[in-house]
């Protein structure tokens, strides 16, 4: 049988079985092309939250990073959250700790309000006054009355917004590692190449090469700007799972990934097997603490309040 035929076959088998376990299926952008294309959403870590908070299924299977599957549980403890590979962590994520920033909360007072970008472990929203995404960090930020502000874990993603607010950001040193590969050269090479083309960067790209970009966004942003903007090329800055999409809805169309190093190995560590064992072994289930769920939930309840960019 070939790998197409399998992958296929594969396909049907887990979506006989998504309906079996009446499973809402969900993927972040950056998943493998195969397992996009079967998911009843995929969506920016923000839109899988909010879908994850209003879904009345049974099971959240939740095809992305252990963050994103932990946000679900923490939102809807009720439910059965799955996420197929335990191993499926975010680097970011674990560059703070909750110790850590009970620390660096005792070093900055009462006065400084903590927020805490989704990629974070549910005992590290506990500690902090609001979540945020890429999609909408900005306006959190910009919804506090406080004028100094500490976001964590993403210094990119602060810097970015110390861009877009007039209150003083301060930020934890943490990054992600596959943003973080990117170099400015590259971009300048590529818009030599490419002069009419748009780049398009993830804001946990570094500053100089959101210098670079005519556009900074989510992933879910950037469909809709290449929607919507008025060009034939793009340059993506992003992780190279964003390509699925962006080529299927603008066929007309040409996206060229910055670098082809851009792969986040945890993002892709999940394979359609293992989106199938784990919905016939009902594995991994994702649960949190309740003292530790019930204060994050505050957090990113508080976030999703808040209207989108
Ligand atoms: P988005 O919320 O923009 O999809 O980003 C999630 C992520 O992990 C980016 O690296
Ligand atoms: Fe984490 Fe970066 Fe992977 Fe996103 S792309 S899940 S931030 S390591």
């Amino acid at each position: 049988m070939s790998t197409a035929t399998r992958a296929k076959e594969l396909q049907s088998q887990v979506r006989r079985m998504v309906k079996e376990r009446r499973a809402l299926m969900l993927a972040h952008n950056y998943q493998r092309d195969e397992i996009q294309e079967i998911a009843d959403i995929g969506g920016d870590s923000l839109a899988l939250a909010q879908k994850a908070a209003q879904t009345d299924a049974e099971v959240i299977l939740f095809c992305g990073v252990h963050f994103m599957a932990e946000s679900a549980a923490i939102l809807s403890p009720q439910k059965t959250v799955l996420l197929p590979m335990l191993e499926a962590g975010c680097p970011m994520a674990d560059m703070i700790t909750a110790e850590k920033l009970r620390e660096k909360k005792a070093e900055l007072g009462p006065d400084v309000p903590i927020v805490t970008y989704v990629n974070s472990s549910a005992e590290v929203k506990a500690e902090s006054d609001i979540c945020c995404t890429s999609a909408n960090a900005v306006a959190v930020v910009n919804s506090l009355e406080a004028d100094r502000v500490f976001m964590t874990p993403d210094m990119n993603l602060a810097k970015y917004v110390q861009r877009h607010t007039a209150k003083k950001i301060e930020w934890w040193k943490g990054f992600c590692p596959t943003h973080h590969l990117l170099r400015a050269e590259t971009i300048i090479d590529l818009k030599s190449k490419y002069p009419e083309a748009r780049v398009v960067a993830h804001p946990e790209c570094t500053p100089d090469i959101l210098d670079l970009a005519d556009h900074v966004c989510s992933t879910s942003g950037m469909y809709a700007y290449a929607k919507t903007e008025n060009a034939r090329r793009f340059i993506i800055a992003t992780e190279s799972g964003i390509l699925y999409r962006l080529r299927k809805e603008n066929p007309d169309k040409e996206f060229i990934i910055a670098t082809e190093e851009m792969i986040c190995p945890n993002m892709k560590v999940t394979t359609l097997e293992d989106v199938y064992d784990a919905l016939v072994d009902m594995k991994e289930v994702i649960t949190v603490p309740e003292n530790i769920r019930v204060k994050a939930k505050q957090a990113l309840d508080r976030m999703l309040a808040i209207p989108r960019d």
